[in-house]
Parts: structure tokens; sequence; C-alpha cells
């Protein structure tokens, strides 16, 4: 008899294809040497936290008494933390926060699964795009709810607003979005957000209830051009809720930080941020790491060395599509999405593989004809790499 929840099982025991081959790569690394791996698997910032993040380290342990730098704080972070985040907020996107809607938290992941329970009633669903970040489909359904994912432009890769349009109906509690999007780079400009806000009005309006944009932002500052910007949705919308991470942006993932933003002009604002709150509770999100809070708030608006990245993904993106690959151009994060030659990512991913190259297909992020590179690694990879992709396109053309 089985009496563990099988659900949890079977998440707990079914390994991500990203870990599978994060794991085969390191596996395949001791056979043949590293050098001759070329890992494009995972997206962990290859590039250090900026050395502000170490100075501030030093600053927080030698200043604040051990006691109290170690010890617990609010359970939605200092306060002071969380006035420092807002009055950032304001002199960065002129949004006006106050503490009261902030609240700190382990990483995006923690700040997704707690807005998801802190929204989620029985029977709500919850909308985002293809291609989406796979965990979404757990956290929402860890808090009862249903994702529904929709499709995209099959050139751009921005919502298809029809599709939204028609999905849209009273069951729907709230549209996801990520943007710098995992994996596909594509970085939703004003005129995407101004319309997605403009049909959540119209058809909040219409249901009498409001329908809540979460935007996940762990990538927020991680953009290449000069002419790239990330709008700020709490401008354009509302009822909005901000899930930010600086797991990417300061090269920290392993630390757990980040924080969840209610906008303050959203119309149930104090009912929702008491239910961030209390969803924080009942999961055991209080209290994010106290050190790293106050890192937070000394290095936040802050990046580490992004040209590594613009570097990487001018290099992959040029080399790839002057070798006749189909690839979106990546306005941000840290990842490129190919179109899988002959069609089947997962024949795409086996042959790829036999060159070593290790690459994600895209099956588990709502895409099946796509593929996923992580470009955030060391730029000799791709250098290295790219005579593998010919070898690659090569064997296309033969078939
Ligand atoms: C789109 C997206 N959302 C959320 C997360 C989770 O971020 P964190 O490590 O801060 O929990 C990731 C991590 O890769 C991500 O790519």
């Amino acid at each position: 008899m089985k009496t563990y929840n099988e659900t949890m099982y079977g998440l707990g025991s079914k390994r991500s294809t990203i870990r599978e081959i994060f794991e085969y790569a390191k596996l395949r690394s001791t056979e043949i040497g590293k050098e001759n791996v070329f890992d494009f698997s995972i997206g962990n910032p290859s590039v250090p936290a900026p050395k502000a993040v170490n100075e501030a380290i030093e600053k927080i342990l030698k200043e604040t008494p051990p006691v109290e730098l170690h010890g617990y704080t609010s359970a939605q972070g200092g306060k002071d933390v969380r006035e420092r985040i807002a009055a950032n907020y304001l002199k960065r996107f002129g949004v006006e926060l106050s503490a009261d809607d902030l609240y700190m938290t382990c990483g995006a992941a923690a700040s997704l699964t707690i807005t998801f329970k802190a929204l989620t009633n029985v029977g709500d669903e919850f909308i985002t795009f293809a291609p989406f970040f796979p965990e979404y489909k757990v956290f929402v359904e860890n808090a009862g709810g249903k994702l529904t994912v929709l499709p995209s432009d099959a050139t751009t890769l921005l919502p298809d607003f029809k599709a939204l349009e028609r999905g849209l109906t009273p069951s729907v509690k709230g549209v996801l979005i990520n943007s710098p999007n995992n994996p596909s780079g594509v970085v939703y400009g004003e005129n995407t957000v101004q319309t997605l806000a403009a049909l959540l009005k119209k058809k909040s309006e219409e249901f009498g209830k409001p329908i809540y944009l979460i935007s996940d932002e762990p990538y927020r500052e991680l953009v290449y051009d000069a002419d790239t910007t990330v709008p700020c949705v709490m401008k354009y919308y509302e009822d909005s809720i901000v899930c930010y991470s600086y797991s990417k942006s300061l090269s920290l993932p392993g630390e757990r930080i980040g924080y969840v933003a209610v906008n303050p002009q959203a119309s149930e604002r104090t009912g929702v941020y008491a239910a961030i709150c209390g969803a924080g509770r009942s999961l055991g999100f209080v209290c994010a790491p106290a050190l790293f809070q106050r890192v937070a708030a000394e290095c936040d608006g802050m990046t580490s060395d992004l040209s590594v990245y613009k570097r990487n993904r001018d290099l992959l993106y040029k080399g790839l599509t002057d070798l006749g690959f189909t690839c979106v151009y990546p306005d941000g994060a840290f990842y490129l999405f190919l179109k899988a030659a002959g069609g089947d990512a997962v024949e795409f991913c086996a042959r790829a593989k036999k060159y070593e190259l290790l690459l994600v297909n895209g099956e588990d992020f709502g895409c099946k004809d796509w593929v996923r590179v992580a470009y955030c690694v060391p730029t000799e990879q791709i250098e290295r790499a790219l005579p593998l992709f010919q070898k690659l396109a090569e064997e296309y053309k033969r078939i």
C-alpha cells in the first residue's frame, strides 16, 4: 500500500528534461573530458555576481550585530529592506510602492507559488502562452488551479491575442507572462503590454471581477540592445502582480532571494497583499534568507556583467542563422530558441547529441518543433560548438 501522495511522488521521482540532460553532461564529461561536452542545457548564470554583492556582504557582516543579522525578520521581509526596494522601484520605474506592497521570497519559484496560492479558489484557471517555463504547471496545480497554455504567434512568439480573447472566460483568474522569456528570449514591448492590458481590462469589466496579470520577471534586466526596454507592467495594468528574483540579474540563484510586488492600484490591493502574506505563511515561505534580503536592498537594480551574455547571444545567433537555422532573435534572457530542422525536436536533439551538443527539446515548453539553447556558457564553448552545429546542418541537408 502506498501511503504517500501520488502526485508529489510523480513530481519527485521524475527529473525534468533539463535536469536529465544536465546530469548526462556531468557523466559524459567524466567519459570524454569536460572540454569535449557542449552543454547548453541549464540556465545557471555563467558570470559572477557583481563586486558590489561581495562588498555588501562584507559591510553587512561588519555592521550588523550577529544576533540581529541571523535572526528572523518579519514574515514578509525586513521593513527597511522593503522600503529601500520600494524607493528604488519609484526611481527605476516611476511606480510608487510602499513596503506593504512587497513580500520578500526565496526567488521567483517561491514568488510564483505564493502568488498562485494567494489567488486561487477551486476551479480557477490561469492562462499562459507557449513557450513557457514548465514549472508553471506544477505551481498552478499545487495551488489547486488549472493552467491553460495558449499559442503564440508562430513567427514572433508574442502572444496570440485572438486566442487570448477566446480563452478569457469567467473562470480565468489570471494571465501569466514571462518577459524576457525563458525559453525564447523574446521581450514583450510596449505595444504588446498595452494590447494585453486593454484586453484584460475589457474582459474584467465584462465579467465584473479583476483578471490578474502575473508577470514573472527573473530576467527583467537581461536585455542587450539599446532599443530594447522591458515595460513595467504596473504602469499599464492595475490588477498586476510582479514576481521577481535576483537569481539571474545578480547571478545569485543558489541564495534564493526575490520578491512579490502587488500593484498599489490593484482593485483588491489590501486583500491581495494579505492573501500573499497568508500564502507565504501556509507554504512555510516566511522570512526569506535574512542576509540576502539585506544584500538585495543594497544591490537592487544592479546587474552582473551582461556584456558576456550579449557577446554570446550575438555570436550564437549569427553563427546559427548563417548556417541556415531558423532562430527567433533573442532580445533578452540567456536563451536562444531554434526551430528544429526536420520539424521533430526530439530527433534534432538526438542528432545534436551525437556531436556532443546538448540541447533541450521544446516539448516541455509547449513547442514540439523548437529547441532551447542556453548561452549562459563560456564564450569559447560557443566558438568551439559552431563547427559542430555546421556538421549538424550538413547532416540535415543530406537527409
Ligand atoms: C521563467 C522563470 N521563472 C522562474 C524561475 C525560477 O527562478 P528562481 O531560481 O529565482 O526561483 C526561473 C528559473 O530559471 C525561470 O526561468
